[in-house]
């Protein structure tokens, strides 16, 4: 028994722990899974604008749940939810009334259940077409050149919208103007339709177009109600008075009216017009008038034109005036004439009606006949016209050009001689001929060749340029109208001035001068017209030593004679009025040595040795004469020796001009032979050379005591400038020394001078002269 009921407390503890479980585990962990989701739409998915459309979405959910289980649905449109809604059944709908275009889009719907979600695909919603339009029009009456405010709406729909509407003329069946207007925010238009002249009865029709992405969905054409248009005035009438035919001659009347309604305040403005001109117009009354006589001239096409702000309204007619008599002509023996010739007009009409002729010249009137002859002059040149009237039918002929060509004058050639033509610039030529009828024709001619020609409209004279580079004969020619050959004037001399070129100084005879010979200098140019001036420098010298004026290509300076002074380097310069004064040329650098002559070292020679025994001679007569006085004048032989300082200045060598620039004396001690500069300024400067005479006595008195007497020496010294002692150079200077030696020691004294000398650099041949007197 124990063991029956503990088996049955066994089982039936098995079957509620089952039934626990189970119990359990329907309570928490139901099962479900999304099998499926889609969208339906009804009727369709392409629908007309204005159906009703229902969009469901319907889902398939498996569950272990006996219920059914909560879930959301979601509905998009183009992806923006636009509904939801929480339902425990398989589908949910949406119902849209009467679907618009701005519904087409891509729908699609989610389901969302706890955490499981899930969506179908899209479905796109087409919506096809646009409500009709409804249209309101501000009037059904208008005038001419008023305005129609026409509005076209959909209401239904939303902006953006095209509308496209139409102004339509009923009698004509026209579309007179067509206006699209695309409506961003509203849905609706009103566009303005100006009412012109030609429209009567008129309709507006409106179309709405809508774009939807690539599609665009358009309405019906929607007719409004009609429209009519009143006249504001009638279109414009002619009336021609006389009526019928028109002869030249008769009062003409071309009248324009209109039509205006009877109430019309103001009028419209009437034009009449003959092509681009006006001839009457009127701005007060319903007609215009253009009153004339009639002649050939108002044949022509007439318009009328009435206008106001935006209506005009025109009409036009031809006249055709019949001919009283035809145009005159004028004829004439010739165009082209010369003075003197004779000269004949004659005026005719085809048919040769009695009429009266008057020939004009310009204005002038020249005869009242219908025949004009006369020897022509330079006057009578012009257009003449002839005027021919019958009654008071006047009518003027065809032009004619008359010249009476006045012959050439003698031609006038010249150029402006106020400046000289210098070669390389440009000069001027004038031809003129003061009488003669223009155009003239002027040729110029240089050495008979033609350089140019010219063709002047007056009188003034006619200009060439030219640039000579020589003196140059020039010659006119000059032609016009008149039958006498071409004329040529006189020859036109021009002088032409060439600028100094190429200044050139060369040595004439031989480069290498001998002293006493002939320096012959040319100055010479290349070109160059005369006179010039030439100009012969030393170098370093400011000043030109010569200068002449030539009237050829060349100047000559020349020096006989030449000495070492002549030696150095010159340059000269050429000149005329053609240069600038600025700029004067200059020639090269020419160096010119001068040597001695060998008889003139030998007479050198010569005279220093002469010198020399002068001086013994001299010095032994000195040395005796110092002895006798010794005793006489011990006073004065003990003095010093004092440089006596009078100068007494001499030419004595004729062919030197150069300048001594300084003169020395000189002191000489006999025991001491130190040499003293005399005061140089108070020598003036001199071109000559000079002599000085110098007293010397002895400074010895033992010696003194031997001395008999004084006796003078003079001794010519060249003194060479130490700074221009160079080979080349020439002596500056040359001086010569007076000098007192007593007579005994004489001999002595005249050695030491020229010891003197020598040591100072001078050499044998400077002593040119020494003499005792
Ligand atoms: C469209 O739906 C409206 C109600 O919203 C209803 O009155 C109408 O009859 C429906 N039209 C059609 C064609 O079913
Ligand atoms: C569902 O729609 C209501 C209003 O209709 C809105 O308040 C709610 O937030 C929506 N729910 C979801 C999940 O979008
Ligand atoms: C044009 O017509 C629509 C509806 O017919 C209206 O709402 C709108 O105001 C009108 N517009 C004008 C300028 O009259
Ligand atoms: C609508 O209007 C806009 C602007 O006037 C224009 O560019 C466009 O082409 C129009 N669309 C249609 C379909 O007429
Ligand atoms: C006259 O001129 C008007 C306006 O210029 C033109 O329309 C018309 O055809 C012309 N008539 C004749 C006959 O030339
Ligand atoms: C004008 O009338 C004449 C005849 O009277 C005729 O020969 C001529 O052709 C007409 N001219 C025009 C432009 O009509
Ligand atoms: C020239 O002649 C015309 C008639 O042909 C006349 O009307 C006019 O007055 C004359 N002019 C002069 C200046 O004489
Ligand atoms: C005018 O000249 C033309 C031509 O020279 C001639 O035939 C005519 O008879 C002349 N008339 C008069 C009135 O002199
Ligand atoms: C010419 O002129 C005179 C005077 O002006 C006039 O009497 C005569 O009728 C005219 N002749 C013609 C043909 O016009
Ligand atoms: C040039 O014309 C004037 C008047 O224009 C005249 O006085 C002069 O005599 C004329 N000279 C020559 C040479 O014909
Ligand atoms: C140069 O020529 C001019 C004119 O030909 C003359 O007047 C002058 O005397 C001449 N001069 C010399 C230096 O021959």
């Amino acid at each position: 028994m124990q063991i029956k009921w503990s088996r049955w407390v066994k089982m039936w503890s098995g079957v509620l722990l089952t039934l626990w479980l189970c119990s359990s585990l329907e309570g928490k962990e139901n099962s479900f899974t999304i099998n499926s989701i889609r969208m339906e739409s009804l009727p369709k998915w392409d629908l007309k604008n204005g159906q009703n459309l229902t969009l469901q979405c319907i889902v398939d959910i498996s569950t272990t749940s006996p219920t059914r289980p909560q879930h959301l649905m979601l509905f998009y449109k183009d992806d923006v939810m636009f509904y939801n809604v929480s339902s425990t059944e398989n589908m949910e709908s949406y119902f849209i009334p009467q679907v618009r275009v701005y519904d087409s889009g891509k729908y699609k719907c989610t389901v969302i259940l706890n955490s499981k979600e899930k969506t179908t695909v899209e479905y796109e919603v087409l919506v096809r077409g646009v409500p009709n339009p409804r249209m309101t029009l501000d009037k059904k009456e208008v005038t001419e050149g008023g305005i129609v405010t026409v509005n076209c709406s959909v209401e239904e729909e939303k902006a953006p919208i095209n509308f496209s509407i139409e102004k339509f003329s009923l009698e004509t069946k026209n579309i007179k103007r067509t206006r699209t207007k695309n409506s961003q925010n509203q849905n609706f238009v009103t566009l303005e339709f100006p009412i012109e002249e030609q429209d009567h009865i008129l309709m507006f029709r409106c179309r709405a177009m809508i774009i939807h992405g690539v599609r665009v969905e358009s309405s019906e054409l929607v007719k409004s109600e009609l429209v009519t248009v009143r006249e504001s005035f009638s279109i414009p009438k002619f009336h021609i008075s006389p009526a019928g035919l028109i002869t030249e001659g008769d009062p003409l009347h071309i009248k324009c009216t209109i039509q205006v309604p009877y109430q019309t305040q103001a009028f419209p403005e009437i034009i009449i017009q003959k092509g681009k001109m006006i001839v009457a117009h009127s701005e007060h009354s319903s007609e215009a008038v253009y009153s004339v006589m009639a002649t050939v001239e108002q044949n022509g096409n007439y318009t009328c034109k009435v206008e106001a702000r935006r209506i005009s309204k025109v009409s036009s007619i031809v006249l055709n005036i019949t001919e009283l008599f035809s145009k005159p002509k004028l004829e004439s023996s010739t165009t082209l004439l010369d003075e003197g010739e004779s000269l004949s007009l004659w005026c005719t009409i085809p048919g040769a009606p009695q009429a009266n002729f008057t020939i004009q010249k310009g204005s002038l009137n020249v005869t009242h006949a219908q025949n004009f002859t006369k020897v022509a002059s330079k006057r009578d040149s012009g257009t003449y016209t002839c005027v021919a009237g019958i009654g008071n039918v006047v009518k003027r002929s065809n032009e004619v050009q008359i010249t009476v060509c006045e012959m050439l004058s003698q031609i006038r050639i010249f150029h402006d001689t106020r400046s000289e033509v210098i070669k390389g610039q440009s000069v001027a030529i004038y031809c003129q001929s003061t009488n003669g009828t223009s155009p003239i024709y002027y040729q110029l001619l240089k050495a008979n060749k033609v350089l140019g020609s010219l063709q002047k409209d007056s009188n003034n004279p006619a200009v060439f340029h030219d640039n000579p580079t020589k003196d140059t004969e020039y010659q006119c020619i000059a032609d016009n109208c008149h039958s006498h050959t071409e004329i040529i004037s006189e020859v036109l001399k021009v002088k032409v001035i060439a600028p100094v070129d190429e200044v050139k100084l060369a040595i004439l005879l031989n480069e290498e001068v001998e002293s006493g010979e002939t320096i012959k200098l040319e100055c010479s140019v290349n070109e160059g017209t005369g006179p010039i001036t030439f100009k012969f420098y030393r170098e370093n010298e400011d000043k030109p030593f010569y200068y002449t004026s030539s009237n050829i290509t060349q100047a000559i300076w020349q020096k006989p004679k030449a000495s070492k002074e002549q030696e150095g380097q010159y340059y000269c310069t050429a000149i005329n009025r053609a240069n600038i004064a600025r700029d004067i040329p200059r020639s090269n650098m020419l160096t010119v040595r001068v040597f001695l002559a060998p008889w003139m070292k030998g007479l050198i020679a010569v005279i220093v040795i002469g010198v020399i025994i002068a001086a013994l001679v001299a010095g032994a007569r000195y040395y005796s004469l110092k002895k006798s006085k010794a005793k006489q004048m011990p006073v004065e032989m003990s003095r010093p020796a004092v440089p006596l300082l009078n100068s007494n200045n001499e030419k004595i060598l004729s062919d030197s001009n150069t300048e001594a620039n300084s003169h020395y004396g000189y002191d000489e001690d006999v025991g001491n032979h130190a040499m003293k500069p005399l005061n140089e300024n108070k020598e003036p400067l001199n071109s000559d050379v000079e002599y000085t005479e110098v007293e010397v006595s002895a400074p010895e008195p033992h010696r003194a005591l031997e001395m008999k007497g004084t006796e003078t020496v003079y001794s010519e010294i060249r003194k060479a400038d130490p700074a221009l002692q160079t080979a080349a150079r020439p002596f500056r200077s040359v001086g010569l020394v007076l000098q007192q030696c007593p007579r005994e020691g004489k001999r002595r004294c005249l050695e030491r001078t020229s010891v003197w000398g020598l040591e100072k650099g001078w050499t044998q041949n400077h002593v040119s002269l020494l003499r005792v007197e």
